[in-house]
């Protein structure tokens, strides 16, 4: 699929409503959140609208019996929580920010879907819906043990009771389910059945609707997790410079000979499958040399993950760029992630660059990926949820391994440090230039330091 920027598709009057459906523990609320997170990713400004933390505000944590269509108060309350949700998602679209409103909600039956239809056509919205279908046991299993642990209406219970509940809330939703049929041909709609092994895709009509059907047929639920690394210091980080291609230093190889005793100490599941991930740079092939040779794991280079690309800029110091171009320095501070290097890139290109990449990884199961820290920033940004201006600013430090885990309610990040020193390449916006000088006389790390060293004479990568 051609990678256009996203901002450029937009089209004045383009809102499109994206309405899940399936029966619980389908995996609704896990596509929701991270279509939002994607799409606040590439540019578009997205949101979800939850029906049932609308519900959890008048009955926090309700039984069962709550979802059971013959009980009548349940059916008001939830018919007003759903009422609610659509009512917030239409001004949120009227105040003129919104692009795209994700309804996450659990009542599936024509019906409710004809009158969301109807009320989004009114207020000029498109709707697509998204529909989930499982009958795989063993995963349906595995997200309802997800749900139970994490979900707000089970915070504080037993799991056991908790589980238990929730089969029976499903059987309630059962009796009412209606799927996606014939008769509804003129909806947009997807139909992902059990995880993505079909796909059913019936009537899109514009760009910004088809790349996200062909993110969201990407997706799937199995448990897995996503290691992230800089690569070890390299020749270039002793002396401040960015950019080229050098080697890695002598702690950048310790780090790389530590990293396949830090992958293994950061808890792999028995017979994981691991792929490595490196860009096409000597210093993240260096980095994960070791990794190959002690696991045998499949192992691929990515010209998408090579550095943020920094023009005429490449091979300089911070200092001589801010000597020689002190503009671009400056312009750079004020909006690092709209900043482009004179004949090189800006984070947002390599957000662009790197949208393959993510379809891939969503695609995958377990990868370790070694990389640059633009790069590193930009994917750790899409999981993570970070806001495009605070991206270029996050710290992720050398020497130090991310396992992240997705789960239905967000990512859990782990991270694992090397105890090998290395230079911070860290600077904090509005800093100065100077580089964190690494000699015989000053050998510590600025990490090992007191906390009296200001981060601001720190010096970043990129
Ligand atoms: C679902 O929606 C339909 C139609 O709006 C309604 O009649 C039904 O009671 C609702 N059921 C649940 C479980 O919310
Ligand atoms: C670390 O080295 C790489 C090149 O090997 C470079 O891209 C990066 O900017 C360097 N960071 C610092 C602070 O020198
Ligand atoms: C990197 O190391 C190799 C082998 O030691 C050497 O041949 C090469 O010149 C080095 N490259 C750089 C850019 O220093």
């Amino acid at each position: 699929m051609a990678l256009i920027d996203m901002r450029y598709v937009q089209s004045d009057d383009s809102k499109i409503c994206v309405v899940m459906v399936g029966l619980p523990a389908r995996g609704k609320s896990l596509i929701s959140g991270k279509a939002m997170r994607y799409l606040g990713w590439v540019g578009v400004p997205a949101r979800v609208f939850n029906v049932g933390s609308y519900r959890r505000n008048n009955t926090p944590q309700p039984a069962a019996n709550f979802f059971d269509p013959h009980n009548e108060e349940g059916e008001r309350m939830r018919r007003a929580a759903a009422e609610a949700a659509l009512d917030d998602m239409i001004s949120w679209f009227n105040a003129g920010k919104g692009v795209v409103a994700i309804l996450d909600a659990t009542n599936s039956t024509k019906k409710r879907r004809q009158w969301i239809y109807e009320k989004c056509s009114e207020a000029n919205i498109e709707t697509l819906f998204v529909e989930s279908i499982c009958d795989d046991e063993d995963l349906i299993m595995t997200n309802i043990l997800e749900v139970k642990t994490t979900s707000p209406d089970y915070k504080g219970q037993d799991p056991e009771l908790a589980a238990l509940d929730f089969r029976n809330r499903i059987r309630n939703y059962e009796k009412v389910y209606e799927t996606i049929d014939d008769g509804e041909k003129h909806y947009t709609y997807v139909k992902l059945i059990n995880v993505g092994s079909t796909v059913i895709i019936n009537q899109i009509k514009d760009y910004l609707s088809s790349r996200l059907v062909y993110y969201i047929q990407n997706l799937h639920i199995k448990p897995r997790s996503i290691w992230l690394s800089r690569h070890g210091e390299s020749e270039y980080n002793l002396t401040g410079r960015i950019g080229g291609d050098s080697n890695i230093s002598e702690r950048g190889e310790a780090y790389a000979r530590a990293l396949p005793e830090l992958l293994r100490k950061s808890g792999i599941p028995p017979n994981t499958k691991i792929v490595i991930w490196t860009s096409t740079l000597r210093r993240t092939i260096q980095t994960a040399r070791h990794l190959k040779a002690e696991t045998g794991f499949e192992k691929l280079e990515w010209k998408a993950l090579d550095e943020l690309d920094s023009g005429v800029c490449d091979g300089l110091t911070y200092e001589q760029i801010a000597e020689k171009y002190p503009e671009d320095f400056a312009a750079r501070d004020e909006d690092k992630y709209n900043y482009r290097y004179r004949g090189g890139e800006s984070y947002r290109d390599v957000v662009i660059r790197l949208e393959p990449i993510i379809m891939e990884l969503e695609r995958s199961e377990n990868v370790i990926i070694v990389t640059h820290q633009a790069v590193l920033r930009c994917i750790y940004a899409y999981f993570m949820n970070v806001p495009q201006e605070q991206s270029p600013w996050m710290e992720v430090p050398l020497h130090t391994l991310i396992k992240l885990t997705p789960r239905a309610y967000g990512t859990d990040e782990e991270r694992f440090k090397a105890d090998i020193p290395a230079v911070s390449t860290w600077r904090g916006k509005g800093s100065s230039a100077r580089h964190q000088d690494y000699t015989a006389a000053n050998p510590k790390s600025p990490e090992q330091e007191a906390p009296s060293e200001a981060p601001a004479e720190a010096k970043e990568e990129k």
